[in-house]
């Protein structure tokens, strides 16, 4: 591994075909829409497939981007991955050949990184790339890296690169986080279920994606439990076996659904929703007057009262889960700029994740940036169709819902950043009587 060249010299990205959602707003949604399962738990299962060569099978995957990517990185390693029905996935690892991740899938998915620990726990080496993501801010990896230091990897950084080898077995310990991260937690989780002996991680994340992919490793055969709801431990298994999972439901699909519903004044159920893992986000809707009511699986929101009283101004503040998702700031934020008064919004996970509402003043909304984790919302707004770009996921899905509750037509541009994250979303909101459509970048008659 010590020659190895860098092979980021020859990179360049690929071109990407851009496409535009124009959507005519104004219209209350009505009916039913099924949620997808979750893309933050299934990314995950896939990489931990590679810690066995046995056959994995998943149901409920989404349908989206990143698990193409991630399926197509996989077979670029000599994994074979089918796909024999609509959301259905089996992965087998038996004969990876080509322990290297290259930059053009880190490029394209910071969730390529999962597979440093798994390979390097499987393996005992792996070449991977940096990974890029959405644009939200500076995204290091060095927790993952420490991690995988602590358990006795030899991990050097070169030209992109970060070159990791574990002599033997990498070795149980304990992982201690500086503070919560999603991957962090779930990269030294996979590598430590084929390491020597006992390993604590903490703080690890608490979120609902984390604790289905711990109900896979254990029926693969992995020894992992939550102890505490900040502490996981593992005791390392020298194999695993394959399994079979159906991946959780999405609950940030969800609670993107739920809002449009409220905005739109609309009424619509959700079903295969998760609304145990939806807490603070329910919490957020009943302080801003918004109706909504939970069954088994299924979630009822009443947008209605929009038309009456109003819906009231509140602040909210991400946090890392049982927190509000800041994956659930966009959407929630263009819920705030149509209450009545003034909201606050403090982003505390990710730098520049409030640079997409730029996006929404070009729509009407009256806000204030005081500085790049606090926004001011002034309500409510009367929100006006317009030309706005996407810069990132969850601010592509936050914008559609802006334009279904504006007056007017709304050109969406870069809407190829949506289709990594939510399944078929133009399909979803047709079939609430959005009026949406998306078209190749240039076919669309209003942005000439
Ligand atoms: C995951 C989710 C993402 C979600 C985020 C927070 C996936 C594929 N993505 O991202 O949708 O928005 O959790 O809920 O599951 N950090 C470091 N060093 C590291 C790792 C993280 O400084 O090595 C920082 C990050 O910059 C951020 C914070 O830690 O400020 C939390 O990030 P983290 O929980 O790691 O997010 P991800 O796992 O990347």
């Amino acid at each position: 591994m010590a020659d190895a060249r860098p092979f980021h010299w020859e990179y360049q990205p690929e071109p990407v075909a851009r496409e535009v959602f124009r959507v005519e707003g104004g219209t209350p949604l009505s009916g039913t829409v099924a949620i997808s399962g979750a893309k933050n738990a299934a990314l995950k299962m896939f990489a931990a497939a590679t810690l066995t060569g046995e056959r994995c099978r998943f149901t409920n995957v989404p349908e989206i981007e990143d698990v193409r990517v991630m399926a197509q990185t996989l077979q670029h390693l000599g994994v074979v991955v089918d796909h024999p029905s609509p959301n259905v996935y089996e992965v087998a690892s038996g004969d990876v050949d080509w322990l290297f991740v290259p930059l053009e899938a880190a490029a394209k998915m910071r969730a390529s990184f999962m597979l440093l620990g798994p390979l390097l726990a499987r393996f005992g080496r792996v070449i991977i790339s940096n990974p890029g993501g959405d644009r939200i801010g500076r995204r290091p990896v060095d927790l993952h890296v420490d991690a995988m230091r602590a358990l006795g990897a030899e991990i050097e950084y070169r030209y992109g690169y970060y070159y990791a080898q574990a002599p033997g077995r990498l070795r149980g310990t304990e992982v201690r986080f500086p503070f919560v991260s999603v991957m962090g937690t779930e990269n030294a989780m996979l590598a430590a279920t084929l390491a020597d002996g006992h390993t604590t991680i903490r703080p690890a994340a608490q979120e609902p994606e984390v604790d289905d992919l711990i109900a896979f490793l254990q029926k693969m055969g992995a020894e992992v439990q939550r102890t505490y709801p900040d502490t996981i431990e593992i005791e390392g298994r020298r194999r695993l076996r394959g399994a079979e999972h159906h991946v959780v439901p999405d609950r940030i699909e969800a609670g993107t659904f739920v809002i449009a519903g409220a905005v739109t004044g609309g009424r619509i159920s959700l079903t295969g929703a998760p609304c145990d893992h939806l807490g603070a986000l329910i919490d957020v809707l009943g302080r801003t007057g918004v109706d909504v009511s939970c069954g088994t699986d299924t979630i009822e929101v009443d947008g209605r009262s929009l038309d009456d009283a109003g819906f009231r101004a509140t602040d909210i503040v991400t946090a890392a889960y049982p927190g509000l998702a800041t994956d659930l700031q966009p959407p929630a934020s263009v819920l705030l700029t149509q209450a009545e008064g003034t909201s606050r919004v403090h982003e505390t996970i990710f730098e520049d994740r409030l640079e997409w509402m730029s996006e929404l003043r070009r729509m009407g909304a009256r806000i204030d940036l005081p500085d790049a984790n606090h926004a001011v919302l002034h309500g409510r707004s009367r929100l006006t169709g317009a030309e706005v770009e996407i810069g990132d996921l969850r601010a592509g899905a936050s914008l559609i819902l802006a334009a279904l509750a504006a007056d007017g037509t709304t050109t969406i541009h870069g809407a190829h950043h949506v289709h990594r994250g939510y399944e078929n979303i133009e399909g979803k909101f047709l079939g609430l009587g959005a009026r949406i459509e998306r078209l190749a970048e240039g076919n669309d008659a209003t942005s000439s």
